[in-house]
């Protein structure tokens, strides 16, 4: 069966959020932003903007003091002069150290990660809407009792990293709202019920702490063939907007590898459930950002298949995004602007 053709022209999908207070966008590299026909795209479908690695520590900062700033402010300069909001991501990650700095012992660990969230944060001082500040810090299977992952962070620095590390960004940058962000909660499983838990001990730490919280990073890599209960994740929602924390959806794909080959049977059940996971997600009114991971099939980090769900058994590729290879709408592009089109507004 051919895939189903979606409507071309109307309102792009971050003008049909912005009519209900709410903002779109999407990742994006440097070299992506060199083709004319996603940068159109781009502008024409979206408001906000993050790096999908170019910020990355271990991309910024490959030699020891040296700012390797050149593509991230090359993206960052696109948002400027097309009037798009820039995300920073991400300031603390276990997976984006730098291979000199996984050398350090604790001392040198925790100074040169100092230096390195001072140094990008100044960087785009005032330019940056939200910063990931830590990303991917709970991992229930590691079993700790405060559920946090034993990252070299962890180990070398003990838990007060995390605090530490909102604390930096804050000083080099008064002005962005700074976010806790990770993945793996959205489902109605075992595992992510786990997760949630973890996530919400991490922010009630972190808003005893006085830490300058103010945003919680969902990324949203969905699974089309794991179940989804509107009222579960609903609930978490709410338990995280009573923190008063504001809520962005910063990662957002569908990963269809478990699905049958067909393209338009797996583009529907991609909409499906990216409509009900995003009309439950934008009835809690704090959230205020929908993010993917990127905008056409052809970029996704899904099809590299570094994970084994991400792998399928057959020759079809995934079709994780809102646009096709040939940059053309899916039926999860009219998932989306259904979802925002029917958003309470802000
Ligand atoms: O483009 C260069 C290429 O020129 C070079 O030859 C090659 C080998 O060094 O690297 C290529 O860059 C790679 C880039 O992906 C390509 O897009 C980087 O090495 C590789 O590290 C990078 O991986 C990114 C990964 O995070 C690690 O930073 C993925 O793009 C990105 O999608 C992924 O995103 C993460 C989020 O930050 C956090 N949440 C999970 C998500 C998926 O893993």
């Amino acid at each position: 069966m051919q895939p189903r053709a979606v409507a071309t022209g109307g309102a792009g999908l971050h003008a049909r959020a912005a009519a209900k207070g709410l903002a779109f966008g999407t990742a994006i590299t440097a070299g992506q932003l060199r083709d004319p026909a996603l940068a159109a795209l781009v502008r024409a479908e979206c408001g906000v903007l993050v790096p999908e690695y170019q910020q990355k520590w271990d991309r910024l900062e490959w030699r020891r003091g040296v700012l390797d700033a050149a593509a991230a402010d090359q993206i960052a300069d696109f948002a400027r002069d097309s009037g798009l909001r820039l995300r920073g991501h991400a300031l603390v990650w276990h997976e984006a150290i730098p291979a000199w700095a996984l050398e350090l012992d604790a001392r040198g660990l925790g100074a040169a990660m100092e230096a390195h969230v001072a140094a990008a944060a100044a960087r785009w001082r005032g330019r940056i809407a939200t910063w990931d500040v830590v990303n991917e810090a709970i991992r229930p299977e590691d079993g700790r009792l405060d559920w946090l992952r034993r990252t070299p962070f962890l180990e070398r620095l003990g838990p007060d990293y995390l605090p530490s590390a909102f604390r930096l960004a804050r000083a080099a940058d008064p002005a962005a709202r700074l976010a806790y962000n990770d993945f793996g909660c959205e489902h109605a499983t075992v595992a992510a019920r786990r997760k949630r838990m973890g996530v919400l001990s991490l922010l009630r730490a972190l808003r005893a702490n006085g830490a300058p919280l103010g945003v919680l990073g969902m990324q949203a890599h969905l699974h089309a063939h794991l179940p989804f209960e509107a009222d579960e994740w609903r609930g978490f929602l709410a338990d995280v907007a009573e923190l008063g924390l504001a809520i962005e959806i910063t990662e957002l794909d569908v990963n269809d590898a478990r699905l049958p080959a067909d393209t338009a049977a797996r583009d529907a059940a991609v909409a499906d459930l990216t409509r009900r996971f995003l009309e439950a997600t934008l009835a809690e009114r704090a959230v205020t950002t929908v993010v993917t991971w990127g905008l056409s099939d052809r970029h996704s980090w899904i099809r590299a298949g570094r994970l084994p769900l991400h792998r399928r058994t057959d020759r079809a590729t995934s079709r994780p995004l809102p646009f096709d290879e040939e940059l053309r709408r899916k039926p999860m592009w009219g998932a989306i602007a259904a979802a925002f089109d029917s958003a309470p507004a802000r």
